[in-house]
């Protein structure tokens, strides 16, 4: 017998405001055709005034314990992937805690930037797998039209807001591949690429500061490094791509997904993809895909996910885990 870490509900929240490539026209030298075939981003939403990463966070944590059939006194712990956390501190998922009520166990943020759902899900797993909780609600949330420099065409028109969520349960499986759960993790970081994508405020420079980013640097980086770790956790799961049901992938350029799916021997049948409503929701990407990818009735329980993602650091990772 060998525990695992089974997915037991999933939900998700999307801001109410929803903005089309055309609106960016009016103020930008840019255009609904360039947005739409470089990133396959069609729209995405944006917070209202007022609205915060702990509210999305809190909307789709109940979400994901409505979907579970369980109350927050059945939660242990709270894991909240951010790069956008309301305060720099204390932690969003204290905020989110607070607001659901939970009054025992403990609550933190993981911050990853885009990976940040994967490192989520990784420390919930191996919290659960050594006895520190029985369950976790693991949480991805951004607002990252906040950090926007709206003058800047090349990442103002890339990104959106929202949250996901999944319960996750300590359940008795066999150890083999075909228990439910996650199965294999796989975490990278290689701080030399710090530059390619960040923030330029934050306590230093007591500013909240704009996103920078080199895209085609990034970019080039992205298709062969997500496909490294996918193949990693495959072969840490004891499985290989043809087992899988689908690719859940950070949802931050479909010419991205398209040459991870091409370079795992995968057909876009496959993928899950989301990015064309979302625009990249950096942390939010993966829960929000798994949420509406269940919710379209395009994951059933028993299917074969890998999930991966790469962003600002560079750090990147995969998930490999059955519904
Ligand atoms: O989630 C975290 C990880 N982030 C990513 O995965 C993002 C990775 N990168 C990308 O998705 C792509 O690199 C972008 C979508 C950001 C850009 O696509 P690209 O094919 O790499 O284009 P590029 O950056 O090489 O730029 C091509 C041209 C440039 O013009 P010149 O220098 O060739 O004249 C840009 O100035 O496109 C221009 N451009 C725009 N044109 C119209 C950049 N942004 C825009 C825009 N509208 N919004």
């Amino acid at each position: 017998m060998s525990l695992r870490a089974v997915v037991r509900g999933t939900g998700h929240y999307l801001p109410d405001r929803i903005v089309t490539n055309a609106e960016f026209e009016a103020t930008l030298d840019t255009n609904d055709e360039w947005i739409r075939s470089r990133s396959g981003i069609e729209r995405r939403h944006f917070v209202a005034e007022g609205e915060t990463t702990s509210a999305m966070a809190t909307a789709a944590a109940r979400a994901a314990l409505e979907d579970a059939g369980l109350d927050v006194a059945d939660v242990d712990a709270i894991v909240l992937a951010t790069s956008t956390a309301d305060l720099t501190f204390p932690s969003a998922a204290t905020m989110v805690q607070a607001e659901l009520g939970m009054t025992k166990g403990f609550a933190f943020d993981v911050q990853a930037v885009c990976a940040g759902f994967i490192y989520a899900l990784s420390n919930a797993n191996a919290m659960i797998l050594s006895g520190q909780a029985q369950r976790v609600l693991v949480i991805g949330s951004e607002s990252f039209s906040r950090i926007m420099d709206w003058t800047d065409r090349s990442t103002c028109v890339l990104f959106g807001d929202g949250a996901g969520a999944l319960v996750l349960e300590a359940q008795n499986g066999t150890g083999s591949p075909e228990d439910r759960g996650i199965l294999a993790t796989d975490l990278n970081s290689d701080g030399r690429h710090k530059d390619l994508l960040y923030v330029d405020g934050g306590v230093s420079t007591g500013t909240t500061g704009y996103l920078r980013m080199q895209g085609n640097q990034v970019f080039r980086h992205a298709v062969e490094k997500l496909a490294a770790t996918a193949n990693t956790a495959m072969a840490r799961a004891g499985v290989s791509p043809g087992d899988v049901d689908w690719i859940v992938p950070h949802q931050a350029n479909i010419r991205i997904i398209q040459g991870t799916a091409k370079k795992l021997g995968l057909p876009m049948e496959k993928v899950v993809v989301t990015v064309q409503d979302h625009g990249n929701t950096s942390a939010a990407s993966i829960p929000l895909a798994l949420s509406v990818g269940q919710a379209r009735g395009q994951i059933k329980p028993g299917d074969l996910i890998v999930t991966e993602a790469i962003g600002g650091g560079l750090a990147w990772g995969a998930v490999v885990l059955r519904w």
